[in-house]
């Protein structure tokens, strides 16, 4: 395949996911210890690396994804006995929670330590860390031989990737001759990882994601922050990934709370009113909807399509981590009938997106 976009213009390096090869990795290492960026899969979606020793590299991260400086970043590792020097100690809780689900989509909040800068933590007293459990990720961060930060390889705000190409898309060129996509693959899971804040007294949910909330209170006990939790736009928060606006399509999107009848019946009555509606198809099964959720949100948002449906899953185990997406892409929008006041608001928030988006 070529550079997945006309204009990219980072080094595009195909590996096997499963088997990579060890020689390509090790050119791929070099680059990120010399200061590169290096986009590579992990099991949840693309993440953009830098080497956590590398301030030049890290400052580019939020440069190239339009980030915040205000929005730390995720150090990946190897395996437990790694984060010596990257967090300031490793609790028992921490062991524990390693056990059960490392390597794995758990981010865990923690007091930071000497070898990260406030380049990774947004000059926070804190480092989100986790152990990603992807054979390329894995190899990658072994033959790097110290961290890697790294947040998911989009533009900030956009449908995160869970495709090389998808990198490329939004990445390809803002990246430099010298950085790499090492492309090992659809990732499998599809969503990020669950993020946990150990640095306080009581556990705290920050983000949901690979890790079902019945699973982390199954291991820790009391946990805070299990509900929907949203922060307004614009306010500092702990976790940005909590801003409602996030993880959005650029079609306006609305989360369905209801039945598959109630969001034909919804399509219905806005074709009557000249919207172009589509339903984002996903599996109910929430494993498989999670994996094809972001490419589904991207392949709709090309299509001429007004406004996207998106009907919510049932509300258990990974289907909370997808409806989070979902709520969060639909900008806390949500319609839960098909009375002529809903129809109604959803008409009036097409146009106005019309009105708006058109000096782009
Ligand atoms: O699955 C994932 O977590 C992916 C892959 C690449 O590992 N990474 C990812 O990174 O989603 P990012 O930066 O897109 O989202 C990380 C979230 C952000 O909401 C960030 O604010 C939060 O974790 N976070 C990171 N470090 C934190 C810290 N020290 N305290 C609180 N929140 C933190
Ligand atoms: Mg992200």
């Amino acid at each position: 395949m070529p550079m997945g976009s006309r204009s990219a213009r980072a080094r595009h390096v195909e590996v096997d996911g499963l088997h990579p090869d060890l020689a390509v990795i090790d050119q791929v290492a070099a680059s990120l210890r010399a200061g590169s960026l290096v986009a590579f899969p992990t099991e949840t979606v693309y993440g953009l690396g830098a080497a956590i020793d590398r301030p030049d590299a890290l400052a580019r991260i939020f440069e190239v994804k339009g980030r915040p400086a205000t929005d730390p970043l995720i150090v990946h590792v190897a395996d437990l006995e790694s984060l010596v020097g990257v967090v300031a100690e490793i609790p028992a809780g921490v062991v524990d929670l390693a056990d059960a689900f490392w390597p794995g989509p758990l981010t865990v909040v923690l007091p930071r330590g000497r070898l990260v800068g406030d380049a990774v933590t947004a000059s926070g007293p804190t480092v989100g860390v986790r152990v990603p459990a992807h054979p390329v990720a894995e190899r990658l961060l072994r033959a790097v031989g110290v961290g890697i930060a790294a947040p998911s390889a989009n533009r900030f705000g956009h449908v995160s990737p869970t495709t090389a190409a998808h990198v490329l898309d939004d990445l390809g060129s803002r990246l430099g001759s010298a950085d790499v996509v090492l492309d090992g693959g659809a990732t499998p899971l599809g969503i990020e990882s669950t993020v946990v804040d150990l640095s306080g007294a009581r556990p705290a949910v920050l983000r949901h994601g690979g890790v079902p909330i019945e699973d982390l209170v199954a291991v820790l006990g009391e946990v805070d922050g299990t509900e929907r939790r949203v922060a307004p736009e614009g306010t500092a928060t702990a976790a940005p990934g909590g801003l409602l606006r996030h993880y959005a399509p650029d079609t306006p999107l609305v989360l369905v709370e209801g039945d598959l009848g109630l969001a034909s019946r919804l399509l219905d009555a806005l074709h009557e009113r000249r919207v172009r509606p589509r339903v984002l198809d996903l599996p109910a099964a929430a494993e498989r909807a999670a994996t094809v959720l972001y490419s589904a949100m991207r392949e709709i948002d090309a299509a001429d399509v007004d406004l996207i449906l998106a009907v919510a899953l049932e509300p258990k185990g990974l289907g909370r981590g997808v409806n989070d997406r979902l709520f969060r892409a639909a900008h806390g929008r949500v319609v839960i009938d098909d009375s002529d006041v809903t129809v109604e608001r959803l008409v009036a928030q097409v146009s106005g997106r019309d009105a708006r988006a058109r000096p782009r």
